[in-house]
Formats: structure tokens, C-alpha cells, sequence
């Protein structure tokens, strides 16, 4: 695959989305309040109110406030539904068309939405985890691609130490210098391993990345690979947490059927393989 290729998929993707998308989370939180119920009732509702050609319905990842889920939000309106039962799915629907709701309405204005800025999880909440082409069609992958026709390995490591960023595991560790440390390293095989295993009590800050868009993570990790000489990496995942492990299986197989992973990775001499490894719990 290459740039034009990339991006004409990405176009294909925007063009093909519905003036109207209801995204209902379906990340772990949300679930467990029985989001997919809600999912397959507004789905329904679209079929039998005769507006799947306005209307699609997106299955997305977490969008954050998930102790008010399950959470709906219409987009382009900006308009959030809060604590969503399966029987109000047909209401919120209905509401799109002259309708009234009696879905509980949030507001993105609160201060849990408005004072964030999202980086890291800027897409999370927006593209189905479960499909490349919607990361594509949100910019994804074009990093990777830079990186690697544009770039050599020490610009890429010099770019990361010159932004300043950090691990955000507890000792702030500058990216920067950790990178050049294993890209001075002697010739030889090297390895990215990615730490989602999460062992900090009540932290869900790595499940909701994993299971929200995970090919972000594993672009990200192909970047770091090219950057410092690694052929292979590994994503280390808890099995407490089954959902970021089955998002993650999806992605690796879609990245290497595009040839955004596995050997001459858009068509350059560049080979990556990540494969998982799941903790013991
Ligand atoms: S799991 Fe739905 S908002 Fe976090």
C-alpha cells in the first residue's frame, strides 16, 4: 500500500458515513450496563423508522465519563444521552426525525468534558475500534507512513525527544532519551514491548486506549520500531481484560492484511510484527 492508496481509502470510508451517526459506546463500562442492548434497539429503530439512508449507527469505544453510561451521542448535534435504557433507543431515534426522547440528556459542556484536552484519546469515543478503515479515515496510519518515507530513524527519535514527551507511568521518563538508548544500542535483534498490563489498583487508563483504538497503539509502537531498530514487538494485555484483547487480535489482523504490519511495511524495506501476550490474572 502506498500514500495515495492510504488516503483514498480513508476518503472512501468519510464518504460512505451517514449525514447522521449515533455513537453508542461499547467499551467495557458501558457494556456492563448493557450498551449492546441499547446498540441493537437503535439499530432497529433505524431499520423500522425508515432512515438507515440518514442514519448509521456506530459502535465506538469509551468516551470517558463511563459511570453515567451507556452513553449516546449524536454527531454532528453534539448531543449527548446519559444512562441510556434499551427501550428509550427507539425515542432518541425518533427524535432525530421531529421526535421527542425521554432519554436523560448530558452536556458536553460539562466540566468533565470541557476542561480535557484529548490527545492520546482524541478519536476514542468517535471510530468503531473494530474497523481500520474508520482510523484511516480519522488520519490514522499517515504518521507511520511519514516516518518511514520521510524520515530516518534519528530524525524520527530526535522529533520525539525535541516534543518533550513523556511516560506517563509515574517517573515521567523522557520518550525522547529511552528511544536513543536502544537505538544506540549494537546491531543486533531488538524488541518493542508495550506494557498494557495495568497492575495499579483502579486504573483503566491502558484497558480504555486498548480497547478504544487500538490501532493507534500499535502504530505508535511501529513508529518507536522504526526509531530504534526493532523487527518485532509484543503487547503485554492483563486477561482480566478480554475485550482489549479481542479489539487488539482484530487489529493486528486487519494492519497486516493492509501490509501496515508484517514484513516491507508500505512497501519499504521496514518489517514489524506484534503479536500479544496475554498476563497471567
Ligand atoms: S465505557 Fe462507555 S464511556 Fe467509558
Amino acid at each position: 500500500m502506498d500514500l495515495p492508496e492510504l488516503l483514498e481509502l480513508g476518503e472512501k470510508e468519510r464518504n460512505n458515513y451517514k449525514p447522521i451517526r449515533v455513537h453508542c459506546c461499547t467499551s467495557t463500562g458501558c457494556r456492563a450496563a448493557n450498551s449492546l442492548g441499547v446498540k441493537k434497539n437503535l439499530e432497529g429503530a433505524v431499520k423500522e423508522l425508515g432512515m438507515s439512508d440518514r442514519i448509521q449507527v456506530v459502535g465506538v469505544g469509551c468516551m470517558g465519563f463511563c459511570g453515567n453510561g451507556p452513553l449516546v451521542e449524536i454527531d454532528p448535534q453534539d448531543k449527548l444521552y446519559e444512562r441510556v435504557e434499551p427501550d428509550q433507543a427507539a425515542s432518541i431515534i425518533d427524535s432525530l426525525n421531529g421526535g421527542t426522547t425521554t432519554a436523560q440528556e448530558g452536556d458536553f459542556k460539562h466540566p468533565f468534558f470541557s476542561r480535557q484536552k484529548r490527545i492520546v484519546r482524541e478519536t476514542s469515543g468517535k471510530i468503531d475500534p473494530e474497523r481500520i478503515e474508520e482510523y484511516i479515515a480519522a488520519g490514522g496510519y499517515q504518521s507511520l507512513y511519514k516516518v518511514i518515507h520521510d524520515m530516518t530513524p534519528a530524525q524520527v527519535v530526535e522529533e520525539i525527544s525535541k516534543s518533550g514527551l513523556r511516560g506517563r507511568g509515574g517517573a515521567g521518563y523522557p520518550t525522547g532519551l529511552k528511544w536513543a538508548t536502544v537505538a544506540k544500542m549494537p546491531p543486533g535483534q531488538k524488541y518493542v514491548v508495550c506494557n498494557g498490563d495495568e497492575g495499579d489498583p483502579g486504573a483503566f487508563m491502558d484497558r480504555s486506549v486498548l480497547e478504544s483504538d487500538p490501532h493507534r497503539v500499535l502504530e505508535g509502537m511501529a513508529i518507536a520500531a522504526y526509531a530504534v531498530g526493532a523487527s518485532e514487538g509484543f503487547i503485554y494485555v492483563r486477561a482480566e481484560y478480554p475485550l482489549a484483547i479481542e479489539r487488539l487480535e482484530i487489529a493486528i489482523k486487519q494492519a497486516k492484511k493492509l501490509g501496515i504490519l508484517g514484513s516491507q511495511i508500505f512497501d519499504s524495506p521496514f518489517d514489524f510484527k506484534v503479536s500479544i501476550r496475554i498476563g497471567a490474572g
